[in-house]
């Protein structure tokens, strides 16, 4: 890892073994991308990478010299105003109504380590060592305005990590205020940012395609690649939250990476809000890509003094395919996002009662779960919705955060004191963003609610946001929340959020805040979860939003896992974990088994089936464990010991998808009918396979799956974990399973095949072992 400036050139390369990424100051003050891929040696003279030519029409800073135009030079940081007319990363808006801004290259510094963002969820580093930051001034000098860009890169992973600060220099207005909430024309030197994106990268061809991870309520993340067209193709959320929609991160790869060749450049936002991920590809085949907070709404007021943060963005290269792609997500994110006590600790395995009990329950049920879950091995006991104030259904007493006695006659701290004794952790839903209107807490402060005045503001599940760009909200909240969890009885929060934010009005502030309020909001989020997770740092959070509304990087930094959709039924959560699964570690993803028929399907699928895809997540159970069968009660307690002694290797090791259950994977299968995906531990002795078959092919024709990530020169068992046939007296080299792999036919010959696997929605599990 290297951070260099050539002075001769004025040329910047940030490399480490997985790429090189280099730049430069322009003639006009301003920085030019020139290169971004593959490692390249460091030396003086990459100047030539810089092309311009003269374009018709084009805006040019120098009176004879018609070649030079940022309409077509590759940038760094594209600002409005300089003859760009492409979109741009950056709009300054002065109070007289112009929006032309000129930053110009000031200085730089290199320092070791990663600073933190002030107030935002990011990326950061244990020891200095571990990564090195390049800070360059910029600054426009009839504004007062200084613009700061950020690039970490770390050692070990071939990530690019950027953020934006822009620093208002002008000296304050005679009335002093430097503070948030006025009007934007008033005080000298004030500006507006109208759209502050969090990086930008101009990549010199267009042959890429692109992957973005959409969907809607259950059925979250489903990979989409198309080729990239002339224009702006984008991905977005407008609804205050990631969104179920589209998530914040996506990949451009060439036409023909797969996951195990080819170069790919993945793209996250460290952010839980309004996003956009723009690709804009030009006239001229250069390929833009943007990431930053979406300007729609966004008016950010900046008064002398002040300074705006960016939120973080994410990039990672490869030239060896997704899975190495994901990989370099999935350590980052895992131990250089994900913070505290549970970090790498192995997580407890829950039981949810959200799907045995819904809101109808008393104490004597939950414990009456609680006991028999605990008898077969459950760590955690979590209570769902509806334990406070009067709440049966969902049209009441969000905002009330105390026990409903007629349901827990000792309250939380009694219930949670009875699970302890049963030797099992207790866990809570919160959903502390929302209100009620009939609440004590909505009668109390109806001005708490984001909404504009004189209109009747929009409901979602009967509930309203609360505006945390409030600090006495944040505080009720902060106090309310820890008044029941200063027991130290509860262990994890289930932290909710289910409906998107309309109306955008912060009651009682003026105009200029408005364009504030929706980050404000994601502020005030942020800015609870540190407060809490600093407050109680052993207690486990676990980000949810009605499913996987609201599972991005940002949440990662304070809720090591996330609840990723409300779709619990086992067919669709491969699809669901299979698409999770390009950014975000195993070890992020809240995986339950429930009951059948499915609740949101009516699907059923087999008990094994349902473990079978939960044991690659945080595993857990969402079903009334009284209602199983003897037989299925054990079963579950094979199945939680499997999951305890396994845990590490899943959580730990190299995650590979093998089968997509978005492809035509292979000739005479339905799109869809298969799945496959492993795990394998860092030393390359151990995997896990996960085999997942959802609709039986008749009279089908021989079946081999091929493996990843072994060590080619060891020697391996592979064994069926439901039936060690004696087929585990075979051995395979690591080569041979890589390059051939293994026969999984139907036809009742050869070592793994049985007709025990007959019917739809069968999956297998092997474990590969070193000799
Ligand atoms: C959301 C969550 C569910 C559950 C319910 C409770 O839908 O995603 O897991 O907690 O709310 O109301």
């Amino acid at each position: 890892m290297d951070i260099v400036f050539h002075k001769s050139g004025n040329v910047f390369h940030i490399m480490n073994r997985g790429f090189s990424y280099i730049f430069t100051v322009l003639k006009n003050g301003q920085l030019g991308q020139l290169y971004f891929g593959a490692p390249l040696a460091d030396r003086d003279g990459f100047e030539h990478m810089l092309v311009a030519a003269h374009r018709d029409m084009a805006p040019c800073p120098f009176e004879g010299d018609g070649d030079f135009s940022m309409e077509d030079i590759k940038q760094e940081y594209p600002v409005n105003g300089n003859g760009d007319l492409r979109n741009v990363a950056c709009v300054v808006e002065t109070p007289d109504g112009a929006r032309n801004a000129d930053f110009r290259y000031v200085s730089h510094r290199i320092l070791p380590g990663k600073p933190t963002l002030n107030g935002l969820p990011a990326t950061y580093v244990e020891r200095d060592g571990e990564a090195e930051t390049l800070e360059i001034t910029l600054r426009d000098d009839l504004l007062d305005l200084r613009m700061i860009l950020s690039y970490t890169t770390y050692r070990d992973l071939p990530v690019l990590t950027r953020n934006v600060r822009f620093v208002n220099d002008s000296i304050a207005a005679d009335d002093g205020s430097t503070t948030g909430g006025t009007d934007a024309a008033d005080a000298d030197g004030t500006v507006t940012l109208r759209r502050a994106l969090s990086a930008s990268l101009d990549l010199p061809d267009a042959h890429w395609s692109m992957m973005q991870f959409t969907g809607a309520w259950a059925r979250e993340r489903r990979p989409q690649t198309f080729r990239l067209h002339t224009g702006v193709q984008e991905i977005y959320s407008l609804r205050g939250h990631s969104s179920h929609q589209f998530n914040p991160f996506l990949i451009l790869k060439r036409p023909n990476t797969n996951e195990s060749a080819g170069e790919a450049i993945g793209a996250a936002l460290v952010y839980s809000g309004n996003f956009l991920g723009s690709v804009e590809v030009d006239n001229y085949h250069v390929t833009r890509l943007m990431m930053g907070i979406h300007p729609e709404g966004f008016a950010w007021t900046l008064r002398p003094g002040e300074t705006f943060q960016t939120p973080e963005m994410v990039v990672a290269y490869t030239r060896d395919g997704l899975n190495a792609l994901s990989q370099s997500f999935h350590t980052l994110f895992r131990t250089r996002l994900a913070r505290g006590y549970w970090r790498d600790r192995p997580r407890p395995i829950l039981i949810n009662s959200w799907e045995s009990t819904y809101m109808r329950f008393d104490e004597a049920k939950l414990l009456s779960i609680a006991g028999k879950a605990h008898e077969l091995g459950i760590d955690l006991f979590v209570l769902d919705d509806g334990w406070f104030g009067h709440r049966d259904d969902a049209t009441s007493s969000l905002g009330d955060w105390t026990a409903d006695r007629r349901k827990l006659p000792d309250g939380v701290e009694g219930l949670a004191r009875k699970i302890n004794d049963l030797g099992m952790m207790f866990g809570l839903w919160f959903e502390p963003e929302m209100v009620s209107r009939d609440s004590d807490l909505y009668r109390a402060h109806p001005d708490w609610m984001i909404r504009v005045p004189g209109r009747e503001p929009l409901q979602g599940r009967n509930q309203y946001e609360l505006d945390l760009s409030k600090s006495e909200v944040v505080d009720y909240l902060f106090d309310s929340m820890s008044a029941i969890l200063a027991s130290g009885r509860v262990s994890y929060v289930k932290w909710d959020m289910n409906r998107s934010i309309t109306d955008v009005f912060s009651q009682g502030r003026p105009a200029a805040f408005q364009g504030e309020l929706l980050h404000r909001q994601i502020l005030g989020v942020y800015a609870l979860y540190e407060r809490l997770t600093s407050a109680l740092p052993k207690v486990l959070f676990e980000s949810c939003a009605s499913g996987g509304a609201r599972f991005d990087p940002g949440m990662l930094y304070y809720a090591p896992q996330g609840w990723i959709s409300d779709d619990t039924d086992a067919a669709e959560r491969v699809k669901i974990q299979f698409g999770t699964s390009y950014a975000y570690p195993v070890s992020s993803m809240g995986s339950h088994v429930s009951a059948v028929p499915n609740h949101q399907l009516m699907r059923v699928t087999p008990l094994k089936t349902r473990a079978d895809v939960a044991y690659f997540g945080t595993f857990g159970y969402e079903l009334d464990v009284n209602r199983m069968t003897d037989g299925e009660q054990e079963q579950m307690r094979r199945q939680i010991a499997f999951m305890k002694s396994h845990r590490e290797l899943i959580d730990t090791g190299d995650f590979f998808r093998l089968i997509s259950p978005f492809d035509e994977s292979e000739v005479g299968l339905q799109p869809g009918a298969e799945a496959a995906w492993m795990v394998v531990s860092a030393d390359r002795r151990h995997a896990l396979v996960g085999y997942y078959r959802m609709i039986m092919p008749v009279n089908e024709g021989y079946r081999t799956l091929r493996l990843a990530g072994l060590d080619p020169a060891e020697t391996y068992t592979v064994r069926d974990t439901e039936f060690p046939l004696p087929a585990s007296r075979f051995t395979y080299g690591g080569d041979e399973l890589m390059a051939r792999g293994f026969d999984i036919s139907d036809t009742g010959f050869g070592p793994f095949t049985t007709d025990m696997y007959q019917g739809d929605y069968l999956t297998r599990l092997f474990e590969v072992d070193a000799v």
